[in-house]
């Protein structure tokens, strides 16, 4: 009976305690960190020229970190490049690089800095995650050193990759990411033999981390959420915006919600190459993000999120499938998005039901314009092909979007400006995949969080008109399978016979001599 009892309290003790240390919510801060450049990026420094440089960038973190700490945040990611920049070559960035271990050893550079040889950097973000008790995500240079024993050793003697790293609040190494689809400029670095897929669990959810270019592929990104279940993806990245449907707060939050998780992105920001666009998303909305191509400054944002968020299945064909796609009769043309060949057909009515087909693409609207301008033309589009310009990628994309000018020729050509508000949208596609992502996006690049939604059907609808006036409604999808068509199953196949010939054949002449 006391034993019960006992028992029951300590069950009661545990349960309690538990609960205390699992949180269903945290606090997530991203920071768009406005880098200090190197003067020279493809000559030779010392390494005591390159700390200072990363010095100076890390002090600008350094208030960043400690300003977000103070308001509560549990964690902050900070951008891809962020400590060094780029533009450099093999040899100018290895001054740059540091000797990154594992997190199995468990390590705390604050404490212990010089235990895997001389780690300034490491030792610094560290302490900075220690002293202000929070996890601070940070990308930086490894390098690996290796020799003719492995035959892919490159010719310098050693490996170099773009790493993400993250500190846990008491400053431990807990996360080590090398980015694994390098962006086409990034010939100072390379790729792991094999992507890895990194995870860490924390009292506010577990967490996957990848980089910039990733996003647009399978492996890592898609692997974490589908078969390791995370919650939260931690994003550092070094992102150029390209308008009508690669901005990155576009993009991001799209991804956040098509794929049902947390996303946490913070975005270089320097405005001569287009990279601003940082934010906190979660699946359902946006809940902070930032774009600024006027000033020179860094900005910090933070906003609460809930653990683990939960997110409806949506079957993105149901409703596409079902609608009988009535002629509409109007002349469709052919224009280009980001070097991607559109079929097009223009909004002509205030209100109106429009559907436009390419490939195995059938794309569906609805919609209703506040009112039908003469200055502007809306199109709805349908691209259903291979992208094969600055990466290749498989896309399916239905898209909404406002013509730079009237002339038809401009459809699908950057614009960050409209005037047409709409009363009512409903888009949807007969996607092939089910990796669809939803945006919409607002003239002056402005997100509308909380103004559309995602039906189970897969129809994307508003929930009140428009907030502003509207640049593109988009379901962007990727049918990643596609994305080799000289290596599919069907080729392999037809390869493997024809080795199995070749063998046959050699068999049977050895056999004749
Ligand atoms: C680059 O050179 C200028 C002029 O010499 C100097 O003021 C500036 O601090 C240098 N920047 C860096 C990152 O070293
Ligand atoms: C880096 O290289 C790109 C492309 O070559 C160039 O447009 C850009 O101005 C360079 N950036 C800096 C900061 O040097
Ligand atoms: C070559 O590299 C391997 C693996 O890093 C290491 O174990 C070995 O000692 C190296 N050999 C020489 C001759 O440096
Ligand atoms: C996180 O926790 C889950 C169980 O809740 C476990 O399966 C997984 O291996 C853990 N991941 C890491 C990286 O520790
Ligand atoms: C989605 O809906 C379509 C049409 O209703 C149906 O044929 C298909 O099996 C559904 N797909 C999934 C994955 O449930
Ligand atoms: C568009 O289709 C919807 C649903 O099928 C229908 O209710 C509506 O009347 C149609 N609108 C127009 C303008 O044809
Ligand atoms: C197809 O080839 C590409 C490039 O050669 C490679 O990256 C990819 O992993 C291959 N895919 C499959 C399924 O073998």
């Amino acid at each position: 009976m006391v034993t019960s009892q006992l028992l029951a309290y300590a069950a009661l003790f545990f349960s309690c305690v538990f609960k205390a240390s699992s949180l269903d919510t945290f606090i997530a801060a991203v920071y768009e960190h406005a880098v200090v450049l190197p003067n020279a990026t493809l000559t030779l420094v010392s390494s005591g020229e390159a700390l200072a440089l990363m010095n100076r960038n890390l002090d600008l973190l350094e208030g960043a970190i400690i300003s977000a700490a103070r308001q509560g945040a549990h964690t902050i990611v900070t951008p891809e490049d962020g400590i060094y920049g780029w533009n450099f070559t093999r040899d100018s960035l290895y001054p740059y690089l540091e000797d990154i271990p594992h997190p199995q050893v468990n390590w705390i550079p604050c404490n212990n800095p010089n235990r895997f040889g001389h780690a300034p950097v490491q030792e610094r973000l560290s302490c900075l995650a220690k002293d202000n008790s929070i996890y601070v995500v940070a990308n930086i240079g490894d390098k690996k050193p290796c020799n003719a024993s492995d035959p892919q050793c490159p010719r310098d003697g050693r490996y170099q990759y773009n790493t993400d790293v993250v500190f846990d609040s008491q400053g431990r190494l807990v996360a080590r990411y090398h980015k694994h689809n390098l962006f086409m400029g990034e010939k100072q670095f390379n790729a792991p033999m094999e992507p890895e897929v990194v995870t860490f669990n924390t009292t506010f959810g577990r967490f996957g981390i990848f980089t910039c270019f990733d996003l647009l592929f399978h492996e890592p990104a898609v692997t974490l959420v589908k078969d390791f279940h995370v919650d939260t993806i931690l994003f550092p990245t070094a992102w150029m915006n390209v308008l009508p449907h690669l901005s990155a707060i576009e993009f991001h939050s799209a991804w956040a919600m098509g794929m049902g998780v947390n996303f946490l992105a913070a975005n270089i920001h320097y405005p001569p190459m287009k990279m601003t666009g940082s934010g906190i998303y979660a699946p359902d909305s946006a809940r902070a993000f930032h774009y600024d191509m006027k000033t020179e400054e860094g900005q910090l944002l933070l906003s609460q999120l809930e653990s683990h968020p939960s997110h409806p299945a949506v079957n993105w064909t149901s409703y596409a499938c079902s609608v009988e796609a009535p002629a509409t009769g109007n002349q469709e043309f052919k224009g280009i998005v980001f070097f991607d060949e559109y079929t097009f057909v223009e909004l002509m009515e205030v209100t109106a039901n429009y559907t436009v087909c390419q490939k195995d693409l059938c794309c569906h609207l609805s919609y209703q314009m506040s009112e039908k301008r003469t200055d502007e033309v809306y199109v709805l589009g349908a691209f259903d092909g291979l992208h094969t310009v600055e990466g290749q990628y498989h896309l399916q994309v239905c898209t909404l979007l406002k013509c730079k000018t009237t002339d038809f020729h401009t459809c699908g050509d950057s614009v960050a400006v409209a005037s047409t508000r709409f009363e009512m949208f409903s888009l949807s596609g007969t996607f092939g995949t089910p990796y669809v992502f939803p945006e919409m996006l607002l003239s002056e690049i402005r997100l509308a969080p909380g103004e559309f939604q995602v039906a189970s059907d897969g129809r994307l609808f508003n929930l009140k008109p428009t907030s502003g006036p509207v640049l593109t409604v988009t379901l962007f999808g990727r049918l990643y399978e596609k994305d080799w068509p000289s290596n599919t199953s069907s080729d392999l196949l037809a390869q493997t016979l024809q080795i199995m010939l070749a063998v046959i054949i050699l068999v049977a002449y050895s056999l004749l001599w």
